[in-house]
């Protein structure tokens, strides 16, 4: 049986995880965040009073931090921390700059990178991050660009936090996914791109569904070819 790896890259709030997590379910793939992976790692710096910018003790502390992914029985991924599950905690704005911020370090990203790959080795993923098709699958079966606008993004995040009754300003809201797309897009190491052969979606004026539908009729296409 062959093996098929979707990657799924995009800026901040493109609603990548939404849509991998539904065209994963209809396709019967496993999802996988690698998102969720930077955000725990993130706690571990939060929880343990290491400083963003400290890269030699963040370096140091990469040795031993212990992550794992583990699937509840609705399949839904669950992260580890040193054995302990801080999926619950992953979410926050906090934990979202801090993840953006130590993202940017070799070492950090090392770990994380051989554990996507042993995950996608096995079984079919949908995987979203920054750099799946550039460096995690390069040989991904099926690459997407997942964007849309920056202001229709921090509409969506804002809209997001006043449902959840978190007050915010718009305008700050904007200003943080500003701030993480360059970020994420100018690092030195695995920056965010898009690699020429990805499938470019906007999604600034598509609903989840549409989108949604997109990735699935692609990987199909794909699936298609082998029979
Ligand atoms: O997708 P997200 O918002 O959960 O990701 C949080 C941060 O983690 C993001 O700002 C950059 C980093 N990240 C990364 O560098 N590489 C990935 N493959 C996924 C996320």
């Amino acid at each position: 049986m062959r093996i098929y790896n979707v990657a799924i890259d995009g800026p901040a709030g493109a609603g990548k995880s939404t849509i991998a997590k539904k065209a994963a379910a209809a396709l019967r793939f496993v999802y996988i965040d690698t998102g969720a992976m930077y955000r725990a790692m993130a706690i571990y710096f939060l929880d343990h009073g290491i400083d963003k910018d400290d890269e030699k003790k963040i370096s140091e502390a990469c040795k031993d931090i212990d992550i794992e992914i583990k699937y509840d029985a609705g399949n839904v991924q669950r992260v580890f921390l040193e054995r302990v599950d801080v999926t619950d905690r992953l979410r926050t704005q906090e934990v979202g700059d801090m993840a953006s911020a130590v993202s940017v370090y070799k070492d950090v990203r090392k770990n994380l990178v051989a554990l996507q790959r042993r995950l996608a080795e096995s079984q079919n993923v949908i995987m979203d991050g920054r750099d799946i098709a550039s460096v995690v699958l390069p040989n991904a079966e099926v690459k997407i660009y997942l964007t849309a606008g920056a202001k229709i993004r921090a509409q969506r995040r804002y809209d997001e936090l006043v449902a959840k009754g978190i007050e915010c300003s718009f305008d700050a809201v904007l200003h943080e996914i500003e701030e993480r797309d360059w970020r994420d897009m100018h690092r030195e190491n695995s920056p965010l791109v898009r690699v020429p052969e990805a499938t470019l979606i906007d999604s600034s004026d598509m609903t989840i569904d549409e989108v949604a539908q997109k990735v699935i009729d692609l990987v199909k296409e794909e699936m298609a070819k082998e029979v």
